[in-house]
């Protein structure tokens, strides 16, 4: 079966970024699970606002069934492994753990990155985000066929570390 390429990790571990990179190189066609559902409901605080977090999460989970498609590139939100059946569907395709230490992801979300992520408003971010990675990390690992350290380098170097990986994992 051809998969689909996943990035999933923390807020700020470079999920977009590195993802699209990463089919500029596959030449494949790149989406954002967040960019999707912003598309679809409006601004995430908004929708983190008006419906809450579960019906966030529903839409989450609904818009990852839909992007998953062979052949493309899928940038996730943070969160989107936090539910059973979206890491069982992850598993079937090629998703990428970016690694990165909570104090570098607290240093790249300073200022006006952490405002359009409501699980960081009003929170000391080193703590916040060192919490959510001892709460997440293991389903992070759970969904991931493998993992790279992505804390330092630029998205292209990220992306071509990531690519080396794939095809050593057998992406042809
Ligand atoms: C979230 C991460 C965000 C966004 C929402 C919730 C999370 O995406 O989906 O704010 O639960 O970690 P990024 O990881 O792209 O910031």
């Amino acid at each position: 079966m051809k998969r689909a390429v996943v990035l999933i990790g923390l807020m700020g571990s470079g999920k977009t970024s590195v993802g699209r990179a990463l089919a500029d190189l596959l030449g494949w066609p790149w989406e954002d699970l967040d960019h999707a559902l912003v598309r679809r409901h409006g601004r995430i605080v908004e929708q983190f606002r008006r419906v809450g977090e579960p019906a966030f999460r529903r839409r989450e989970s609904a818009m990852l069934a839909r992007c998953l498609k062979p052949g493309r590139v899928l940038s996730t939100g943070g969160g989107v492994v936090l539910e059973r059946l979206n890491r069982a569907r992850l598993k079937k395709h090629w998703t990428v753990y970016l690694q990165v230490p909570p104090p570098i992801l607290a240093r790249r979300l300073r200022g006006p990155q952490s405002l359009a992520r409501p699980l960081l408003k009003g929170q000391a971010l080193g703590p916040r985000l060192a919490s959510l990675s001892r709460e997440r990390g293991h389903f992070y690992r759970e969904s991931a066929t493998f993992s790279v350290r992505a804390g330092r380098g630029t998205a292209l170097q990220v992306a071509r570390r990531v690519l080396k990986r794939l095809r050593s994992f057998g992406l042809s």
